[in-house]
């Protein structure tokens, strides 16, 4: 089956790039959030990102227009019914997709792909939330989506061959490069990189060294492009925290236990940039 129509549910961070990368790869594309506004906020995202590439003379005018002329944005989930694949990316709250993913699979035909941009939720368990688990994969994107050339692409423990296959394929019309990976507690990304995070904040709570010394490590010696406690702080301690604690009760395994220091940043309400204070301080 040819993917020519895309149906994006949320625009958020997440949605809007995906929604862009998929109109910039020819698709057509509805994008869809739960207000108005929402969704007007996603468009205005992807055509500012639009008009800076114009400016920088990345790309022309006409195709920036026709690049926009290809997103409608809607509120209405039955728009739904048109795709040939679902690619969600609403919160990170499995109770809330699963409710999605089942009013989506009355609105859809049997034929139509769900792809969940989830970066740390069970496949299995939101596919089991549809009557097409064979048709139900994951497709993680990276942020931000125009600029971030990997997709990881998880299959299901019911996930078909054909869907990997259709998916794959998707990813790679959209320039990225996909990596296929087994449904798993935080998959393959999250997992390593979250452990790496965390093992430096034990380092860091069992004064192995300063914060810049212990980023310094991973920054000149292994060539990151950031430090591992600078990265904890750009993506927020809570959402470290959240996925320590699903690794943790995933495996049942001590090893994802996450650094108690890290539970009481969180309870103190240090937070990383969007709170201004984490290991590092940030002017708000
Ligand atoms: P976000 O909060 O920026 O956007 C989520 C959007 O979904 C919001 O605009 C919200 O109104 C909308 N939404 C909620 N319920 C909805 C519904 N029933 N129908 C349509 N839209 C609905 O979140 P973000 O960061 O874009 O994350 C979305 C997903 O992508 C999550 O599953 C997250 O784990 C995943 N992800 C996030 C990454 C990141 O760096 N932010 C990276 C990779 C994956």
């Amino acid at each position: 089956m040819a993917i020519e129509k895309v149906f994006m549910a949320g625009a958020g961070i997440m949605g809007h790039g995906i929604a862009q990368v998929c109109a910039q790869g020819g698709l057509e594309v509805f994008l869809c959030d739960v207000n108005e506004d929402l969704v007007s906020k996603g468009l205005a995202r992807i055509e500012k990102g639009l008009a800076r590439a114009v400016d920088k003379g990345k790309m022309s005018a006409q195709d920036k227009d026709g690049i926009l002329a290809r997103i409608t944005g809607t509120t209405d989930l039955e728009k739904a019914a048109d795709a040939q694949i679902v690619i969600e990316a609403i919160v990170e709250n499995v109770a809330v997709k699963k409710e999605v993913y089942a009013k989506l699979d009355t609105i859809c035909g049997p034929e139509v792909l769900f792809a969940s941009n989830t970066s740390s939720m069970s496949i299995t368990e939101m596919a089991a939330a549809t009557a097409r688990p064979d048709r139900f994969i994951g497709m993680h994107f990276f942020n931000p989506v125009p600029v971030m050339k990997l997709v990881e692409i998880i299959r299901g423990l019911l996930t078909s061959e054909e869907t990997f296959a259709a998916v794959r394929d998707l990813a790679v019309k959209l320039g990225k490069t996909p990596i296929d990976i087994k449904d798993s507690p935080g998959f393959a990304s999250t997992r390593i990189l979250m452990m790496l995070v965390n093992e430096a904040i034990f380092s860091y709570w069992e004064g192995l060294g300063s914060a810049e010394d212990i980023d310094t490590a991973l920054k000149l010696g292994a060539n990151h492009p950031m430090g591992p406690l600078a990265l904890a702080d750009l993506i927020g301690l809570d959402v470290v925290l959240n996925v320590m604690n699903r690794l943790y009760t995933g495996f049942c395994d001590s090893k994802y236990r996450p650094c108690p220091l890290l539970v009481n940043m969180v309870a103190a309400g240090l937070l990383g940039r969007k709170t201004g204070r984490g290991f590092y301080a940030y002017d708000k």
